[in-house]
């Protein structure tokens, strides 16, 4: 090795170790020690689990009677499209669950042939709290979850370290829900093939903030353009609910400088949401 190779070996190293204690720091300091409980008060977190599993929230929409909901689809109601171009089984689906089935062994797209897993969503069917990310992974492709590899790692850091939540309390879900090859971009024909689900999850699960992590799901609830470093930070709304739109957690493990800006903006989700710090 020459000595330019190990002057850059070095500076590799040393670059690589600030961005480790900076995100120590981010992560420990801020997330890790960030609420400090108040004796015998039930935290904001413990409020928002308490409201957890099948408690009806009085402004949902009564759910679909089971009866209404198909329990398998012929081949002719596969095609049935609502007037927003669902199927009518996906429209008709009242619980997560039906949804899912209705959904069943999905060809609508041509990622179907490169997936082991439909990763579907999971959590809390009645969350305040939803986390919409863009597609699955490697990792997610293989155990059918969301958010389980290394930025699902993080995110679950945040979650829990971060918001003193529970992943069970929440739920997550992505745009797309097969790993597109090579963990390439999701396309346009895609999204358009999936999106109805996902409208149809947030629709089932009525969230009161929804946290759309990166530029895909950013731009494809707020049917928006314009970039996720101009649209974080700011509050907007996807269908009456509020969406805060942050850095993606796969943008920050490559840039763990940036997780100081996604802590301001859990912060202000915490804040609607009523939840202490
Ligand atoms: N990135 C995403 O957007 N979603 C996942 O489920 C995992 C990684």
């Amino acid at each position: 090795m020459t000595p330019a190779d190990q002057q850059a070996e070095l500076s590799a190293l040393v670059r690589a170790l600030r961005d480790h204690v900076e995100a120590e720091r981010d992560l420990g300091a801020r997330w890790f020690a960030a609420a400090a409980p108040v004796p015998n008060a039930p935290s904001t977190a413990a409020r928002v689990r308490s409201r957890d599993i099948a408690a009806p929230r009085p402004d949902r929409a009564p759910p679909v009677a089971a009866s209404a909901v198909p329990r398998a689809r012929t081949e002719a109601q596969v095609g049935e499209r609502s007037a927003t171009g669902a199927e009518s089984a996906v429209v008709a689906a009242g619980t997560l669950a039906a949804l899912s089935s209705a959904i069943g062994d999905c060809r609508r797209c041509k990622l179907a042939g490169g997936r082991t897993h439909l990763v579907f969503g999971v959590g809390n069917e009645n969350a305040d709290l939803m986390f919409v990310g863009e597609g699955p992974g490697r990792d997610e492709d293989l155990q059918g979850e969301p958010f389980v590899g290394r930025a699902g790692q993080l995110l679950t850091e945040i979650i829990t370290k971060g918001m003193k939540l529970r992943r069970e309390d929440v739920y997550i879900a992505n745009v797309i829900k097969c790993r597109p090859p090579n963990n390439r971009n999701p396309e346009p024909d895609e999204i358009a093939s999936c999106l109805p689900f996902l409208e149809r999850q947030i629709e089932i699960v009525r969230p009161r903030v929804i946290v759309a992590l990166g530029k895909f799901a950013a731009q494809t609830l707020l049917g928006s353009a314009t970039p996720i470093t101009r649209l974080r930070g700011h509050w907007h709304t996807y269908r009456g609910v509020k969406l805060m739109p942050t850095l993606h957690p796969a943008y920050l493990l490559r840039n763990p400088g940036d997780k100081r800006l996604v802590w301001e903006d859990v912060k202000q989700v915490m804040a609607e949401l009523g939840m202490s710090r």
